[in-house]
């Protein structure tokens, strides 16, 4: 089956075209057919953190080159047609795709007109390619940046008649744990399963800069959530951090590049941060006092390179003390046998290296994607829907909806 994955929750426009057979055991397989992302981090850094209608219009530029990208490094031809038609200067050929389908499209993307314009003329230049189903993101994130993509998928599905699967991001971020990695350079890698029946049941600890949550999952894709956040999310709690030093968005990498540097130097942290509901009976977390810790001791002052190193060190070591302190707490009373980390703050070497030791203790498996997989990308959303796209789990496109506080328990 060929999937078409659409990823546009937050400041990444992505596309990703998957091959992929088997059920969820030693059967699945996957590869790659092609893949392409626009980052819109310089976009939105002189703002120091994503700005929603500017990520919509981004996204509505990028989607039609990036899906153009993906299907020509996948093989899927132009049309014969149109080739011939360029080659004689003449107009595309407009019956290609139907008046009336045409029409429905641009009522589809009526809020994304530029969008529109680009589509109408990448159909017209183009077959309509071998896939079986369109995976979109459709939650949760930025509202008016996955509306875009949800249009998207309903305006291809229109007009190739494709089923669409809708995807939770946060599944996606999960699955993108599950398997093994592709290389991003080489396309038709095969790839397949990290995790077997065995591994279940596990925990899933979803990182990102929108969200920090544990799950327990008893089979695939059943999500019951144990713990969330009750203020900002860690990787959010990141860039704020980050900012206050005066380093540009996004801050994650910024701050474990310094605290990294301050291990090197120094053996124990000079510092000492509050470890926010590390002891508490519940599996939630906030980090928002952790950010006030921080905006105390800079107490607006310059900071000078030693206080920032610091800082950074002793604020992502407050972060892994207490993810790795519920993390533990949830396989142990759970009886879990695998943790999957998932969400862009899982790149942090640190916060790996930590969960590493801890679970490594327990006999627990580790999960977690290579750090090329762990941000924003369409691959994750790609696998995440074929294992509902398997079960025939198609939403019909006309109450199809974007959903920016979309939940991942589904049990
Ligand atoms: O999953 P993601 O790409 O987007 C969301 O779904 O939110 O996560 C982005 C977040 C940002 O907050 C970013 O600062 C953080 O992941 N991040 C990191 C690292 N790389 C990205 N946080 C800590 N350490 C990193 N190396
Ligand atoms: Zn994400």
């Amino acid at each position: 089956m060929k999937i078409l994955g659409i990823e546009t929750s937050c400041d990444e426009t992505a596309v990703c075209l998957i091959e992929a057979s088997g059920t969820f055991d030693a059967s699945f397989q996957f590869k790659i057919l092609g893949n392409a992302l626009i980052s819109q981090t310089a976009v939105h850094a002189p703002y120091g953190g994503v700005f929603p209608n500017l990520a919509k219009r981004e996204h509505s530029r990028n989607l039609v080159p990036l899906l153009k990208q993906v299907l020509r490094d996948s093989g899927n031809p132009k049309s014969s047609h149109s080739a011939k038609a360029s080659k004689d200067k003449q107009e595309p050929n407009p019956e290609q795709i139907p008046n009336s389908k045409l029409e429905n499209i641009q009522i589809i993307l009526e809020r994304e007109p530029e969008l529109f314009e680009r589509l109408e003329n990448f159909l017209s230049e183009h077959e309509g390619p071998n896939i079986d189903a369109i995976a979109v993101t459709h939650g949760p994130g930025l509202e008016p940046a996955l509306w875009v993509g949800v249009n998207f998928a309903k305006a291809l599905s229109t007009a190739w008649n494709i089923p669409i699967v809708p995807v939770n991001h946060l599944e996606g971020h999960s699955a993108m744990s599950i398997v093994s990695h592709p290389d991003t350079s080489l396309y038709n890698e095969v790839s397949g399963l990290r995790i077997n029946e065995s591994g279940f049941p596990a925990i899933a600890l979803v990182i990102s800069g929108g969200h920090t949550e544990l799950d327990l999952i008893t089979e695939w894709p059943k999500f019951k959530t144990i713990g969330e956040t009750r203020d900002d999310a860690v990787g959010e709690a990141f860039d704020k951090i980050a900012r206050m030093m005066g380093l540009p968005y996004p801050g994650g990498p910024e701050i474990a590049r310094r605290a990294s540097r301050s291990r090197q130097i120094q053996e124990v942290s000079p510092l000492e941060l509050p470890r926010p509901m590390m002891k508490d009976e519940s599996y939630d977390f906030s980090f928002s006092g952790l950010k006030t810790a921080v905006r105390n001791v800079i107490g607006g002052r310059t900071l000078t390179y030693a206080k920032k190193i610091e800082i950074a060190r002793e604020f992502e070591d407050a972060a892994a003390d207490v993810l790795v302190a519920k993390t533990l707490r949830a396989v142990e009373e759970h009886g879990a046998q695998t943790v999957l980390v998932g969400g862009g703050v899982s790149a942090n070497t640190h916060i790996k290296q930590r969960l590493k030791e801890a679970l490594d203790e327990q006999d627990v498996q580790l999960l977690i994607p290579a750090p090329e997989w762990a941000t924003d990308n369409a691959l994750m959303i790609a696998l995440a829907g074929y294992f509902h796209a398997l079960k025939k789990e198609f939403a019909d496109p006309a109450s199809l909806r974007a959903s920016g506080n979309l939940r991942l328990a589904n049990v």
